[in-house]
């Protein structure tokens, strides 16, 4: 089959890695493209908002599957335009894209379908929000209802910090129209943990657990970015604990979707804290988490594009997932200065020791340990035959082992031998899990 992706980060190289794999897959294409991906998908320069050219451009080309990878063309209605279009596609619908993007209705749906998650009231009202806090009197958490690219959040530890929080959100407008309304909730303690589960619109099945890094600096210090780096899978949490997330949170919140007459079609991201025995939803996401995508492309073993063509023609028991129980780690390389400002066209060196023909001691013992490297390429461009940064999160080197711990080592050993000026990354991806393990 033909297939198009839709972005052109991290986590649509993975995918079109992947992608590039299956058997199934004879054409490949990739909006914007970026020098990872053009090695093996086709470039479209079409932006991935510009919805009514790429239908034209999927019809003209008679692509059989589209796969949208960002949040922000499924809130903009691609599925819909595409499903209208009689063109298949891999994304809920904007309505069903709504458990994303407003997290009000996530709320609602999450209790209407009986799904655990922290105690929340909504506001429109800041002096309403300011005086609930006030009245609460611990901590919260206050969160913008809209999108706001994973900023609109902020754990409070008591009402003055809440109130400045609603302050940002309410009347400076930090996050712009996504903070018209904030809610409040319950600030709960545990372990957070992402769960994606491939749904089409009535039924789903499991894809996996993967853990993100969202602070910049080790220990979970500093802002919070985008995702510096994951692991797949989670120790701990087995199949036994993805068959309770499958029957607690991602079936009731399908049925009660599609009781909304707005059934959800797509990949549910579920983010989750886990205490004791206990799980809450914090919140939906609509489309693979990025950097979680790249460790999970990296284990997956099935033909991706029959897939998601089966999630996506509502056959989801016909969807073959295997997956390999090995581990697999993401390094994310940032830019100097990101998560705040940084410079872009900055000279990327040493991928060739990664990825060129030439043999070396690293790719010779890799080989040996059946370790499998690739560094999916986040922000690049090619300038004058050189291959620079473009962008905030710059690479995203990935590591799959027998083991998290040979994993951890093999996705810093490939990351040492990259570098560009000011790059910096975490070095303390995948700890955690190892620490709580013992
Ligand atoms: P969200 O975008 O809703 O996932 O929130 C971003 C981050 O804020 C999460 O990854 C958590 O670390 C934290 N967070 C969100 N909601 C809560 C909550 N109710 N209690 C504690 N931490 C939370
Ligand atoms: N890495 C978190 C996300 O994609 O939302």
């Amino acid at each position: 089959m033909k297939v198009l992706v839709v972005g052109n980060g991290g986590r649509e190289h993975a995918l079109c890695w992947r992608l590039n794999q299956s058997p199934s897959v004879w054409g490949l294409f990739c909006t914007g493209g970026n020098p990872g991906i053009n090695q093996i998908a086709r470039p479209v320069p079409i932006a991935p908002d510009d919805i009514a050219g790429l239908v034209s451009f999927a019809a003209a080309e008679r692509i059989d599957l589209t796969v949208v990878g960002p949040e922000g063309p499924l809130a903009h209605g691609i599925a819909d335009e595409f499903s209208r279009a009689g063109l298949k596609i891999f994304g809920p619908t904007r309505a069903a894209a709504q458990l994303e993007a407003s997290k009000a209705f996530a709320k609602a749906v999450m209790r209407e379908a009986g799904v655990p998650t922290a105690d929340f009231v909504a506001f429109t009202d800041a002096d309403a929000a300011r005086r609930h806090v006030r009245t609460l009197g611990r901590p919260c958490v206050v969160k913008a209802d809209g999108l706001a690219l994973g900023k609109g959040v902020a754990v409070c530890d008591g009402p003055e910090e809440a109130i400045a929080a609603i302050d940002a959100a309410m009347v400076d407008r930090r996050f712009g129209a996504a903070g018209a309304s904030v809610i409040i909730e319950e600030r709960l303690a545990g372990e957070e943990l992402s769960f994606f589960a491939l749904c089409d619109g009535a039924d789903a099945v499991a894809l996996g657990f993967a853990q993100d890094h969202k602070a910049v600096f080790d220990g979970d210090r500093g802002p919070n970015t985008g995702g510096m780096g994951a692991y797949s899978p989670v120790p701990r949490y087995g199949d036994a604990f993805a068959a309770r997330v499958m029957d607690e949170v991602v079936r009731p919140t399908l049925g009660a979707m599609a009781a909304r007459g707005t059934p959800f079609r797509g990949v549910m991201f579920a983010g989750l804290m886990v205490a004791g025995d206990r799980i809450n939803v914090l919140e939906y996401n609509v489309r693979f988490g990025d950097p979680e995508c790249e460790a999970l492309m990296m284990r997956f073993e099935s033909d991706l594009a029959e897939t998601l063509l089966a999630i996506a023609e509502g056959r989801a028991r016909d969807a073959a997932i295997r997956l390999s129980p090995r581990a697999a780690v993401t390094v994310v390389l940032a830019s100097g200065g990101y998560p705040g400002d940084y410079r872009k066209g900055v000279p990327i060196g040493g991928l060739e020791r990664l990825e060129g023909a030439e043999p070396s001691p690293a790719k010779v013992r890799w080989a040996m340990d059946k370790i499998r490297i690739k560094a999916f390429h986040a922000a690049t461009a090619m300038r004058a035959a050189t291959l620079v940064t473009d962008g905030g999160r710059v690479l995203a080197v990935t590591a799959m082992a027998d083991g998290l711990e040979r994993a951890i080592a093999a996705a810093y050993e490939a990351a040492d031998l990259i570098h560009f000026d000011g790059m910096h990354c975490r070095r303390d991806i995948g700890r955690r899990a190892l620490a709580g393990a013992q």
